[in-house]
């Protein structure tokens, strides 16, 4: 069954064209990985789908559960069950990691094992990603994103910052979500540790806008490894 259809989506920022025809399709329980190089247009892909202003879509749809995203704001997209993590997350002043667990959440003991698991405890009264570490705002970002019990999840670059520890702690704890939740995901990764830890079902390349080699996530990140972006792009086999 699927659960997000990126129908030929073409989308400018600031009047540039960065993505072409992107046509890609996450079904439920899904995880989806998609790898590419520095400004190949990745991050704006996801911008688009959780409707970031400045982000155009020029042509194309974005179909939700059978609905269209386009005409709908960041709010109801969340609504509809699309939660996000941002590559920089946003600093929060004035807004405590514990207030906003608390609106998202209000199972106080699913809170305290998510905080307990994450490690979160001594940031809980911080305010949200005020001088957090690297790696301690990704660990924020996944409690929240676990706590508002989203069908997908669009997570940009989680292990960047992130140390060997702490990507195995996170991936554990979304790895239990997905299992236990039925929920979709869709992964930018330019390592590969998170497929290490979840079970990666799709995977594809993205260069200068465009997708390329959609197929088993695994084979295609050896082959990158490999080969490099540019040549796995020429051979564009199909990884089945
Ligand atoms: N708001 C913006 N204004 C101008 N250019 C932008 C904007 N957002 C993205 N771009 C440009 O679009 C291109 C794609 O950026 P994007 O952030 O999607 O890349 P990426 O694939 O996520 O890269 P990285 O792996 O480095 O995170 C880049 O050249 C970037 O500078
Ligand atoms: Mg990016």
């Amino acid at each position: 069954m699927e659960l997000l259809h990126i129908k030929d989506i073409s989308v400018t920022v600031e009047g540039k064209q960065i993505l072409s025809n992107i046509d890609l399709s996450i079904g439920k329980g899904k995880v989806f990985v998609l790898f590419g190089p520095n400004g190949s247009g990745k991050s704006t892909l996801m911008k688009s789908i959780v409707g970031i202003s400045g982000y155009n879509i020029i042509s194309g749809d974005i179909i939700f559960e059978g609905r269209s995203l386009l005409n709908l704001s960041i709010d109801e997209r969340a609504k509809f069950g699309i939660a996000m993590m941002f590559q920089h997350p946003p600093k929060v002043r004035g807004v405590k990691l514990s207030q906003l667990a608390r609106m998202l959440c209000n199972d106080k003991k699913k809170i305290e094992k998510y905080i307990e698991l994450l490690n979160l405890g001594y940031l809980f009264d911080r305010d949200l990603n005020v001088d957090f570490s690297g790696g301690e705002m990704k660990r924020a970002e996944l409690l929240q994103i676990i706590l508002m019990r989203p069908k997908l999840i669009l997570l940009d670059e989680p292990e960047s910052g992130v140390d060997i520890e702490n990507i195995s702690i996170m991936g554990k704890v979304l790895d239990e979500y997905l299992k236990e939740s039925g929920a979709s995901c869709f992964v930018i990764s330019h390592t590969g540790y998170i497929i290490e830890y979840v079970k990666a079902t799709d995977g594809c390349l993205m260069l200068d806008g465009n997708l390329y080699c959609v197929g088993n996530p695994y084979k295609l990140f050896e082959t990158i490894k490999e080969y490099g972006y540019e040549k796995c792009k020429e051979c564009d086999i199909r990884h089945a």
